[in-house]
């Protein structure tokens, strides 16, 4: 039996993941950690096996709650738990430094307390920060930490954190660095479901400055897929960049998305762009590859179509999510940026 410990699981990609490990490890038992932020939804785990999936509501940097939540001796943490969202970095950094760096070692003394068999921290390519346009250059694991937005420097923290528990104490740890991530259940401030839900209800598609910055989109099956094998085959103390070679432009994504719902291409609109834009994000998905024997399974067409598919016959979480809270956001966000334009 696996015992596993999960944070963030009411998010989209922890979400996917408890789904997946579900399904395909029936001896497979979680504790789901998560705080119920803006970002967390427990319809997100509707359907699946109550009886293998115990959900506890708790902040990780509540050190007493995440003890008392954590069983001992449990076969691995997976860290998904974050604030996730760079433009919400930009707007105020705290939350970002408090759950990502201070959550992440609370977390790190928890699993060394309760003798944790491997701790797995979920980072990002962001961490790296940005490569050139156009160029050859890929983010590899020897790549130097040079993050950009408060969201990348706290997740670089979160890595350091990672790493020194490692160095100091021996704990067993891998780190995952993933790309962007796109699918069902992902919280419309992203840029892939905003443009779906925009266009789903006839309004602007607000495309950052000139939408040529350059993003690596991978499937988020094809990430807990990488995570679990990093888990299984990965090497203590190792990071593991997870990509499927798809780099995409902005404003290819946005087009794509408006040809597959048969909305015009005019609901496109450049508006300000981000503070500190980083304009390519892409990964050498090698090591993973011959290490971890991972590949991915999705090709950007048939996960484009089926991310678009889950939206369009899931109108009710769409409307859900879309709350007074999303829309306060989004006229804070976008209302501005829209009236100014480029
Ligand atoms: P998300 O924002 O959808 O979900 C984050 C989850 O964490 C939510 O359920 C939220 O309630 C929970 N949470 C936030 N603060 C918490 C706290 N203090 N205590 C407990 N729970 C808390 O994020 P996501 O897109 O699912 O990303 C998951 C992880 O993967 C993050 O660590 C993120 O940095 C990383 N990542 C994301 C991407 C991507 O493209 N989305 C790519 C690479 C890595
Ligand atoms: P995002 O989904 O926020 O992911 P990240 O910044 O972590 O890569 O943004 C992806 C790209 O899309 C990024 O280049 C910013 C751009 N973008 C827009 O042009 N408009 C938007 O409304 C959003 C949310 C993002």
């Amino acid at each position: 039996m696996s015992k596993i410990f999960v944070t963030g699981g009411a998010g989209f990609i922890g979400s996917a993941f408890i789904r997946m490990i579900l399904d395909e490890h029936p001896d497979a038992e979680i504790v789901n950690y998560d705080a119920l932020t803006y970002a967390g939804n427990l319809e997100n785990l509707r359907g699946v096996d109550e009886r293998r999936h115990v959900f506890v509501k708790g902040d990780i940097c509540d050190r007493s709650a995440v003890l008392a939540a954590m069983p001992e001796d449990s076969d691995a943490i997976f860290n998904f738990a974050a604030e996730s969202h760079v433009d919400r970095s930009i707007d105020s950094a705290d939350e970002f430094l408090r759950t990502n760096i201070i959550g992440t070692q609370v977390l790190l003394d928890a699993a060394r307390i309760r003798n944790v068999g491997r701790f797995v921290q979920i980072s990002t390519d962001e961490v790296m920060g940005s490569l050139p346009d156009e160029s050859d250059n890929y983010f590899t694991e020897d790549s130097p930490l040079q993050p950009n937005s408060p969201y990348a420097a706290s997740k670089a923290g979160a890595e350091f954190v990672v790493r020194a528990a490692c160095e100091t104490f021996g704990l067993d740890a891998v780190i995952t660095r993933c790309g962007n991530n796109y699918g069902p259940r992902q919280f419309p401030e992203k840029l892939i479901p905003l443009m779906i839900a925009n266009a789903m209800n006839d309004e602007p598609l607000p495309v950052y400055g000139d939408g040529r910055n350059v993003r690596d989109w991978i499937y988020v099956e094809d990430h807990c897929r990488a995570i679990w094998l990093a888990y299984e085959k990965g090497k203590s103390g190792e990071v593991y960049n997870v990509g499927a070679r798809n780099e995409r432009q902005n404003l290819d994504v946005v087009a794509s998305i408006l040809d597959t719902l048969g909305k015009p291409h005019s609901l496109i609109t450049h508006v300000t762009d981000r503070l500190g834009h980083d304009r390519r994000y892409a990964i050498d998905p090698m090591k993973c590859e011959k290490e971890l024997g991972w590949q991915p399974e999705v090709s950007w067409e048939d996960g484009l179509k089926k991310t678009i598919d889950w939206y369009r016959e899931n109108q009710d979480w769409v409307d859900h999510v879309r709350n007074g809270a999303y829309r306060e956001y989004y006229k804070a966000m976008y209302a501005s940026r829209l009236e100014s334009g480029r």
